[in-house]
């Protein structure tokens, strides 16, 4: 609660008499001296301290000083002996905000925690408007010249100057995918994962539940983190939900490490809150022209690829065609013919691919969908296949079961599916590799995997690959031959059934990939 009241008092009684008047108003603790009033702030939020001068251990004015060292807009009211005007002079020099004088006039010393905390919540929104402001003249300055991600950084590092944290990270949503997307990280030793499922780990499940939060101590406190396993390095963590015009888009997230063991205040994450609200949209905006940048550079690239893939195979055509037109004996003439066929059914996929993500791209792809045993449809790739990892020496292993279920599906589609992703296998797995595909029923669902010993995937590119264009090491020195459509357009498939797909690679060169789709029974 942003206006808890610490009250700080050695005498019992006073404690309760203030106790039972701000009750009625406020969420109330208490402390019996400084150093108890310390540990109390260290291990909760406050909105406001009141305290008294004389106390043993540590009277009022050094717990004065140590809180504004420590927490500087955390307001704090001396109560004073009755006249004794220099210890007030004294209390508002060291920064208190107010004071009261013993005894006590119940109205005045409501009316005065009152006007604190009002005043430093106008504090702040002047603090934090000023900051979002300059932010605001730098970047419509910087818009059109700096790149998105320097902007990005700074925004950041903004926020993190503001309230001391020395680690942060912002998040949005990728609405379709359903995951948070890591658009900015500072500060951290070890690199965050790039993408957050939604409700998985603390940020995306405080995405999902949409309230502010300040973390602290570890998690083992915290119920629903009880799994989750804290960053030792980390003092307090606070994560603040980014909302544009109603709707969660969001997170941003800080946090204090060991060295500077604070624990984050209401008043600061009242701060951020207000801060991120002002710079949602610039936040939005950036991450949109950052994507655009991207996908020009991809579609460049991708352009490179699919001359580079028509050319290739037309070359040997042609080549071919050349040789032929001298006279050759027969087996020459079979060979170059096995080339012709095998190039221009190369280029007949390369093609047809295009056309297809042309199709599903403009949402125009029809699909036949008919009752189908899905045995027999990947038993068809089953020669192709054989023949293909054969030129490799790659140990090619199916298991599929007799009597699997129906499933509702595009035959043709689903075998393009398979015939993708043993494809890749094929060109990721170098020679003597093994490469599994399996079919099960497991309870609603019909899974098929396909699992290759190859050369992995890295964790933080592993949903970029499914990505129009998108490959893993996209400069010209990559061997392999593609465009990068591939799997957008077997996801794309995969969606049309009600199906997913999914990844796993520990990303280590040589771990080998898994790709998993499932299909729902009929
Ligand atoms: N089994 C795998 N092992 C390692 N990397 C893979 C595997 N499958 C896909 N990738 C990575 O994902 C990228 C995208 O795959 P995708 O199938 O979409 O494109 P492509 O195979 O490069 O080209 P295309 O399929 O259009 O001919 C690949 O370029 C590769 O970097
Ligand atoms: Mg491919």
């Amino acid at each position: 609660m942003a206006n808890k009241i610490l009250i700080v008092d050695d005498e019992i009684n006073v404690r309760k008499m203030l106790a039972k008047l701000l009750e009625k108003k406020y969420e109330v603790d208490d402390a019996k001296d400084g150093v108890e009033a310390v540990e109390k702030l260290n291990s909760g939020s406050f909105g406001l301290v009141i305290s008294d001068i004389q106390m043993p251990r540590m009277n009022g004015f050094v717990l004065l000083k140590e809180i504004k060292a420590t927490y500087m807009a955390l307001p704090v009211i001396l109560i004073t002996g009755y006249g004794n005007i220099e210890d007030a002079v004294k209390a508002i020099k060291l920064g208190a905000c107010d004071y009261v004088t013993k005894p006590f006039n119940n109205d005045e010393i409501l009316f005065i925690i009152e006007k604190c905390l009002s005043g430093v919540k106008d504090h702040l929104e002047a603090v934090s408007m000023k900051q979002c402001m300059s932010l605001f003249e730098v970047f419509q300055k910087e818009k059109e010249t700096a790149d998105p991600d320097k902007l990005l950084e700074m925004i950041l590092n903004k926020s993190l100057e503001t309230i001391n944290a020395s680690s942060g990270s912002i998040m949005l949503l990728k609405e379709k995918e359903r995951v948070l997307e890591v658009v900015v990280s500072l500060g951290l030793k070890k690199k965050i994962d790039r993408f957050i499922p939604v409700g998985e780990r603390i940020a995306g499940q405080l995405f999902k539940e949409g309230v502010p939060a300040i973390l602290h101590n570890g998690l083992k406190q915290y119920e629903k983190f009880r799994d989750i396993k804290a960053r030792s390095e980390i003092f307090s963590s606070m994560i603040i939900p980014l909302k544009n015009q109603g709707k969660i888009v969001g997170t941003m997230n800080f946090n204090r490490l060991n060295t500077f063991p604070y624990k984050f205040t209401e008043l600061e994450l009242n701060t951020m809150e207000l801060f991120a609200s002002y710079i949602v949209t610039i936040l939005i905006q950036l991450v949109a022209q950052r994507k655009s940048v991207e996908l020009d550079k991809l579609k460049t690239e991708f352009l490179g690829n699919v001359s580079h893939e028509l050319r290739t195979p037309l070359m040997s055509i042609k080549g071919a065609i050349e040789l032929m037109q001298n006279s050759v004996d027969k087996d020459t003439e079979k060979t170059l013919m096995g080339i012709m066929a095998r190039n221009s059914d190369r280029l007949d996929r390369l093609v047809q691919d295009l056309l297809d993500f042309s199709k599903m791209g403009s949402g125009t792809m029809a699909y036949n969908f008919q009752d189908t045993a899905p045995g027999g449809l990947i038993n068809e790739l089953r020669d192709e296949f054989q023949n293909r990892f054969k030129t490799k020496n790659i140990r090619f292993l199916m298991d599929i079961p007799e009597n699997l279920p129906l499933i509702r599906a595009d035959a043709g589609r689903i075998k393009q599916v398979v015939s993708n992703l043993l494809t890749n296998a094929y060109k990721f797995t170098p020679e003597n590799g093994t490469v599994e595909l399996s079919v099960s029923d497991e309870d609603k669902k019909i899974l098929i995997k396909v699992k290759d010993s190859g050369i992995g995937i890295p964790k933080a590119e592993q949903e970029q690959i499914f990505e129009r264009f998108y490959q893993v090491d996209g400069s010209t020195t990559r061997t392999a031959e593609g465009t990068g459509l591939g799997l957008t357009i077997t996801r794309l498939i995969v969606e049309a059934h009600k199906g997913k797909i999914r990844v796993e690679s520990d990303g280590v060169p040589g771990s080998g990939t898994e790709f998993t789709v499932l299909l729902p029974k009929k």
